[in-house]
């Protein structure tokens, strides 16, 4: 099966020396990479800056801002032939400072006000921007609310399954080694899959929805 996932943060510039981020390590992302490529699968990852080696095997395309990572899907999922199984892992930055300054931003007065604007939803985008018709997998990173939130992101892009994680645990999510999920399907269901590393769980994460996309 051809399998495109995204991973990572973006990385969105204030100045030249500066930029907006957040604490995603990548580890999810890539672990599912890893697991599809170990079981056959074509991938193609999209990947913000991360401190990770990549899986031999796994085809990578490296982006740093949210922008650049919504043309790279763009381009990925037009592609001939199509993947037939989308996985976004990565965490986008939702903004992006409004004004890129050309030059190191000086220190002035006490205060500093970053105007910012809304970067592409690079999920959001797969069903009418580039007409994707394969299997569509979000992450939903929650602090609180997880199922509710999680459906709510599930109708509102798209998708056939939302993978929501607890991020405001200390344990788990974000810049962990760990994870802890809830698949979330369109019938409302729910599943727990429990505390895991992130490779024992990408695996288990591939075989089902690989399962479901053959459907
Ligand atoms: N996502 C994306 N592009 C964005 C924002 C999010 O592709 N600009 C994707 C993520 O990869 C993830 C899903 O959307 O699969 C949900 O991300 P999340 O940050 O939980 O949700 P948001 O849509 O940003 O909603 P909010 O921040 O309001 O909770």
């Amino acid at each position: 099966m051809k399998i495109l996932i995204t991973a990572g943060p973006t990385r969105e510039p204030l100045d030249p020396v500066r930029y907006l981020t957040n604490r995603s390590s990548g580890r999810m992302g890539y672990a599912l990479a890893e697991a599809a490529v170990a079981e056959g699968h074509l991938v193609d990852l999209v990947s913000g800056p991360v401190s990770l080696i990549p899986t031999d095997g796994v085809k990578m395309h490296f982006v740093e801002t949210a922008q650049q990572m919504w043309e790279k899907v763009r381009q990925l999922t037009l592609g001939e032939p199509p993947p037939q199984l989308a996985i976004h892992a990565a965490a986008v930055a939702d903004y992006r400072p409004k004004v890129v300054a050309e030059q190191k931003i000086k220190k002035q007065a006490d205060t500093l006000i970053l105007e910012l604007e809304r970067n592409p939803d690079v999920l959001g985008s797969m069903r009418g921007a580039f007409g994707f018709t394969g299997y569509l997998v979000g992450f939903a990173a929650e602090t609180q609310n997880l199922v509710a939130n999680a459906q709510e992101k599930l109708k509102r892009k798209g998708c056939d399954l939302v993978i929501a994680n607890d991020v405001s645990r200390k344990d788990t999510g974000f810049d962990s080694t760990e994870n802890e999920v809830m698949l979330c399907l369109p019938s409302g269901e729910t599943e727990l899959i429990p505390k895991q590393s992130k490779q024992t769980l990408a695996r288990e994460i591939i075989r089902r929805v690989v399962a479901l996309a053959s459907q």
